[in-house]
């Protein structure tokens, strides 16, 4: 070859080098724990641990695997925007990746173009119901960046959005990624089944947790990155330091705990006494309609949700329905409902059709209501039945986090509906709760009066399982 020809040849090579290399998208080299993570061929995987482990950079590299598939969509999810637009966050990091390569930023649509024709979108959920938005939108790769920021609901609303056509090879896959900490922190060790003490977790053979550590990240300075670590307190040293999920019950609402405060049934009254019924309802048609039953005796201690229905895209004549049978079921003396705004309609369809009577719930003090609540949580005389019926509530109990440390209003994101429903019903009853039942020479004159009533609704009641 002459000097030319060769050289021509070097330049050539060196081009075509330069636009395979311009087609890297993922410069840095994964850790054994992120490889994993990108690899992986399981629908859901969250990885969780020490912050500063990798794992955002993870994320970006496992939405990047498939961008050589031309009808592919990637979407990552942050809770706020100017999460997304951190220094250290994820639009940074893949501009640091992408800016010189082929792939093209589109600004306004917060996409990256690929030459393939794949995108990947940086999309944020601002409000409680952002999530509805994506209705109509079809990913392939759906990830969610600190994924305890996010509601469980708005989590399961957007994987369904997870779908290709028919005759499409690619896969799909929801990657999350998340510090043991943060509003969500319940519901994600509970989805998870993430502890510390396990490094890999399934709960089902579509949804793996992996554990990352500050080893698994190759360009930390491990020791000295502890050492600044190790000025936290101890529960947020033991989060971020060493990964742990450690429980804070301080960040929650309810101090419900489900050892303490679940039973199996009611317990036993005496003959002359009966249970008493308060239904509490919270309205809603796209946010779900919640129903609690609570009973309670006027001379045992405690108060027990004994029933409960939480559904969403419920009409006004449907919850009125339902209301009718369940005031047949259990002849509540009261029922009462959050009945302004939306509620208005709903309660107004009830009376009209039924006759129900309903009260407005008060919704003055909700503050000092949910401290009501949790000294009876705490002194074991709220209880919850167990089985399925009572599911939605044990868990907005379990799982619903303060908005902020200041404890003064709930997080948006997570849902109330049937804790609502909880707390309109147990105000109205709630001053029948715990009264040790005075002696009958000692009774006032209504005291009198309802005592027979209780005796007369006891009787009713033994009267109907002996027909039965
Ligand atoms: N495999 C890797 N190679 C080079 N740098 C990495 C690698 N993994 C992570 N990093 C860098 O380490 C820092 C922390 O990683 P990051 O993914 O943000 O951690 P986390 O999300 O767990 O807090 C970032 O600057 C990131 O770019
Ligand atoms: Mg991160």
């Amino acid at each position: 070859m002459t000097e030319p020809a060769v050289r021509a040849e070097l330049v050539r090579r060196a081009l075509v080098r330069r636009q395979l290399e311009r087609r890297v998208w993922v410069p840095i080299t994964p850790s054994p724990k992120q490889q994993r993570f990108i690899s992986l061929d399981v629908k859901e995987c969250l990885i969780g641990g020490a912050t500063r482990s990798g794992k955002t950079d993870a994320l970006l590299a496992a939405a990047l695997r498939d961008v050589r598939y031309p009808g592919y969509t990637a979407v990552i999810f942050r809770s706020t925007i100017a999460e997304t637009r951190l220094p250290t966050g994820l639009q940074e990091l893949a501009h640091r990746w992408l800016d010189d390569t082929d792939a093209v930023w589109d600004g306004q649509a917060r996409t990256w173009r690929f030459p393939s024709g794949a995108k990947l979108v940086f999309a944020y959920l601002k409000e409680r119901d952002s999530h509805l938005m994506y209705k109509g939108s079809e990913y392939q790769f759906i990830g969610f960046d600190e994924l305890t920021h996010f509601g469980r609901v708005q989590y399961q609303y957007l994987l369904s959005r997870l779908n290709r056509p028919r005759d499409s090879e690619i896969p799909l896959r929801a990657r999350a990624t998340t510090n043991p900490d943060g509003p969500g922190f319940d519901w994600v060790l509970e989805y998870f089944a993430a502890t510390h003490l396990e490094q890999e977790s399934w709960s089902g053979p579509d949804r793996c947790y992996l554990h990352a550590s500050l080893a698994d990240n190759p360009t930390l300075d491990v020791q000295g990155y502890s050492t600044t670590l190790d000025l936290l307190d101890v529960i947020t040293r033991r989060r971020l330091r060493d990964g742990e999920w450690v429980r804070d019950a301080s960040a929650l609402v309810y101090g419900f705990d489900p050892r303490l405060n679940v039973c199996a049934g009611l317990p036993e009254l005496s003959r002359s006494d009966g249970w008493r019924h308060v239904l509490g309802i919270d309205y809603g048609y796209h946010d779900a309609t919640a129903l609690v039953m609570l009973a309670y005796s006027r001379y045992q201690p405690g108060i027990y949700a004994v029933d409960c229905h939480e559904e969403s895209g419920l009409t006004p004549s449907d919850v009125a329905t339902l209301v009718d049978d369940w005031s047949l079921r259990y002849s509540p003396e009261s029922i009462v409902a959050d009945v302004g705004g939306l509620g208005k309609g709903y309660a107004t369809e009830s009376t009209q059709r039924y006759g129900h009577a309903i009260h407005a719930a008060e919704k003055r003090d909700k503050l000092g209501n949910i401290r009501l609540l949790n000294g009876d949580l705490q002194h074991h005389r709220l209880w919850v039945l167990d089985g399925p019926a009572l599911e939605p509530l044990r868990r907005e109990l379990a799982e619903l986090p303060w908005k902020d440390e200041q404890h003064l209003a709930e997080h948006p994101g997570f849902p109330n509906h049937c804790t609502d429903a909880l707390l309109y019903g147990y105000r109205e009853a709630y001053h029948w709760a715990s009264t040790a039942k005075p002696a009958e020479d000692q009774m006032s004159v209504e005291e009198i009066r309802l005592d027979r009533l209780d005796r007369d609704a006891a009787r009713r009641q033994a009267a109907e399982w002996e027909d039965y």
